[in-house]
């Protein structure tokens, strides 16, 4: 049965789980929502059953499960948002089926990783892990010896996406030579030059940083062989993802000093919680810088996420855009002033776009825009139309009652 959603501002109600940032809400407000409930933990699962049944926008972060049987029963909700970067936490598969776009924000920390990288590489260079750890011992290893400074050494980029042309950037206002090796052809930003392949990169770098997706491709691209080549002394850094180096190798390699130092922020294998033991072949080597997987984990980044994935729920409850949604068929919307917006959602089966149309001609509306993307299971087709209330009225009832109608939402 189709849902009716469609409802002045004041009475859709936004619920924001696990402590996202305060500028989600702020940015609720300041688009005219004025019904938000906050809560600072993510909810056992009877009371997010209770408050999802009232909710007409979700926000969560990767606590929170949501389920297809959860989905199923809240019966109001029309988008979701991941205040994070994962969506493995909703059933996304569930949720297109539903009708419900989910959105997330999957670049607002790229600058807090790029700015650890680039510190961690300064800190590599002037062996200051290893320092650091024999002054904690009472140490006092006074000395210039393998002290390098960043200027002029040469940074090696693998991955020169979001995240590795930052470092790219701010490595060059340092005055570091930056080369990159991507598998797609990146315009160089900057000086930054793309090296041949990985090999030449890895035998020219002072320091190779990684920045590629987890994908079979990049699984231990670098192991023994790619460790080999790197330049005696040279250092690595690891905030990408723990599968894309053979930790077992690195740790050798470290060991025998042929790799200078590394710092590694994923690990193959890590802990599930904060009370849970965290274990690598890496633990208690000095001159290997380790974190918990916090590359991205600034309250800056945590901001912008808030403001990214709350303007992507306004926009899409405002306007119906579905753009960069995860699970949904994408649209970016104009403004429809002087006209109605109807968003149409369907099972993408024959005869359904047809039906729609034959609704407005029928009814006689003039049509002044319309817009139509599908996926595999479900459509989605936004009609701008100028009628008159009656004729509105007519049209939505007509509307929802299209076989394989998902849900329709009228925006005046
Ligand atoms: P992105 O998608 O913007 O860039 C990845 C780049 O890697 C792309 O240019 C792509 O063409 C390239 N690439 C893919 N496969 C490759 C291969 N086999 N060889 C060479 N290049 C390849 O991603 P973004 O945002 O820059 O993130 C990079 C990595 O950082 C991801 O793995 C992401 O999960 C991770 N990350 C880690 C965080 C942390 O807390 N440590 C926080 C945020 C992201």
């Amino acid at each position: 049965m189709a849902h009716k959603t469609s409802f002045p501002k004041h009475e859709i109600r936004v619920l924001l789980l696990e402590g996202i940032s305060a500028s989600a809400a702020q940015s609720f407000r300041a688009a005219g929502y004025s019904q938000i409930r906050l809560f600072d933990k993510s909810l056992p699962e009877e009371q997010l059953r209770e408050e999802l049944a009232q909710a007409h926008l979700v926000g969560i972060r990767s606590r929170t499960q949501l389920t297809a049987d959860l989905l199923q029963e809240a019966r109001r909700l029309i988008s979701i948002g991941c205040f994070c970067i994962g969506t493995s936490q909703v059933d996304l598969d569930a949720a297109e089926d539903l009708g419900i776009p989910v959105f997330n924000a999957p670049y607002s920390n790229t600058r807090s990783v790029a700015e650890l990288v680039v510190a961690e590489a300064i800190m590599l260079l002037r062996g200051i892990p290893a320092k650091n750890a024999q002054c904690h011992k009472g140490g006092w290893a006074k000395s210039a010896s393998g002290s390098h400074e960043a200027r002029g050494k040469t940074l090696g980029i693998v991955g020169y996406g979001h995240i590795g042309t930052q470092v790219g950037v701010i490595a060059e206002a340092l005055g570091m030579q930056v080369i990159f090796h991507d598998i797609e052809t990146k315009l160089s930003l900057g000086n930054a030059r793309a090296a041949a392949n990985l090999d030449e990169l890895l035998q020219r770098s002072d320091v190779v940083t990684l920045h590629v997706p987890e994908t079979p491709a990049t699984r231990e691209m670098i192991g023994a062989p790619q460790i080999a080549m790197m330049k005696p002394g040279a250092h690595l850094i690891n905030a990408s993802r723990g599968t894309v180096v053979d930790v077992d190798c690195l740790a050798d390699a470290v060991r025998s000093g042929h790799v200078g130092g590394a710092a590694v922020d994923v690990f193959p294998v890590e802990p599930k919680g904060n009370d849970d033991v965290f274990q690598t072949p890496l633990a208690g080597l000095d001159n290997v810088l380790l974190t918990p997987h916090i590359g991205g984990s600034t309250l800056e980044a945590q901001d912008n996420i808030g403001l990214e994935v709350a303007s992507k729920l306004i926009r899409y409850s405002d306007n119906g855009s579905t753009l960069s949604a995860v699970n949904f068929p994408e649209v970016s919307l104009p403004e429809h002033t002087g006209s109605t917006r109807f968003l149409h959602i369907h099972r993408n089966v024959p005869g359904v776009l047809s039906r729609v149309n034959d609704v407005f001609s029928r009814l006689g509306a003039n049509i002044d825009g319309q817009f139509l993307r599908t996926h595999p299971k479900v459509g989605y087709v936004v009609i701008d139309v100028s009628a008159s209330q009656t004729q509105l009225d007519d049209i939505r009832t007509a509307l929802m009652e299209i076989p394989g109608t998902l849900r329709t939402r009228v925006l005046y």
